[in-house]
């Protein structure tokens, strides 16, 4: 289709501006591409950017009994945003989506990375290599090209999200607009459904995919993969993952949380998970146990 105007085709330009403008904003908006980042090294070389060293507890070797800290170095990820995306990721309601190499997905209201103190680090200060230190996962994870960091020793309460918000070799990075959820909620959701869709949200679904949702660290929906589990062990596997399949690499549920904390949230994705399980029309039908 193309769309000429000239001086004298005011309808045309009206169409244009009232109809097509704003349906292909949308379209752009709901299937907008990633941006693929430019090498750290870049950065490194930009004097306009200010990189800073940051010490901050690293959630991922971190326990509510033993703080590791780290500091790291890093740009204000809001300088980086507006760098690259100019005032689009501040408008209402954006949320903003970290995609890394391996299918892991973080996905973050732009409104919390505009004010909290949010870094995207490219090297640890001390020069050692661009790992945390003891790692849960027990690979050696590299974090580059880039790692988002929070500074939560300026910022305390930062600490109880635990790594969820904290996703690493991140490549790629995406806009989107909040509330593209609704096909999560099943259909009369109670309170406590709702409180275990965002916990399932910020805790699983950074790796997991349900209903076409998440990220693609496991290739199967959570919504079939469920239908293989029973409660009790669906909670043993959430609190403790190496106790029901010792080496597995799916870390166990935040461990900067209490444990009384840990129980409550997993009890609430459980709720949300069954709610889901049982929701019509049901992904169980036809899967094999
Ligand atoms: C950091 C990434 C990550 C997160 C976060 C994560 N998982 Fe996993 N999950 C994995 C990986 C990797 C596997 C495959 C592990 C294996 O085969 O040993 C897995 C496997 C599973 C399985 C077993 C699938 C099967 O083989 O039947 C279930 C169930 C599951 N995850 C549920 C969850 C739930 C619920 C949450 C949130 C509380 C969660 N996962 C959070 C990475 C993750």
């Amino acid at each position: 289709m193309s769309i000429s105007f000239t001086p004298n085709s005011g309808k045309d330009f009206t169409l244009l501006a009232r109809v097509l403008l704003p349906l292909w904003l949308l379209c752009a908006a709901s299937s907008a591409e990633a941006l693929q980042l430019p090498a750290p090294e870049a950065l490194e070389k930009d004097p306009a950017l200010h990189r800073q060293s940051v010490e901050v507890v690293e959630p991922h070797s971190s326990t509510s009994e033993r703080q590791v800290r780290i500091t790291y170095v890093g740009v204000p990820v809001a300088v980086l945003l507006t760098r690259w995306f100019g005032d689009a990721w501040k408008a209402p309601g954006v949320e903003v989506e970290f995609l890394a190499l391996d299918g892991y997905r973080s996905t973050v209201p732009a409104s919390k990375l505009s004010s909290l103190p949010a870094f995207l680090a490219t090297a640890r200060a001390d020069g050692a290599p661009f790992e945390p230190n003891n790692w849960e996962q027990k690979e050696r994870v590299p974090l580059g090209p880039y790692y988002l960091i929070w500074d939560n020793l300026k910022v305390p309460e930062l600490q109880r999200q635990g790594s969820s918000g904290w996703p690493y070799q991140v490549a790629r990075i995406r806009l989107r607009q909040a509330g593209d959820d609704a096909t999560l909620r099943p259909p009369e959701a109670d309170a406590e459904t709702l409180l275990g869709q965002a916990d399932t949200a910020a805790n699983c679904l950074t790796c997991h995919h349900l209903r076409g949702i998440g990220g693609e660290k496991y290739p199967e929906d959570l919504s079939t993969v469920l239908c293989r589990w029973t409660d009790a062990d669906l909670q043993r596997w959430i609190e403790e993952p190496t106790r029901v399949r010792p080496g597995t690499s799916m870390p166990a549920l935040n461990r900067v949380w209490p444990e009384v904390e840990r129980q409550k949230v997993t009890g609430r994705i459980l709720h949300y998970l069954n709610a889901v399980k049982h929701s019509a029309p049901s992904a169980c039908a036809g899967v094999k146990r």
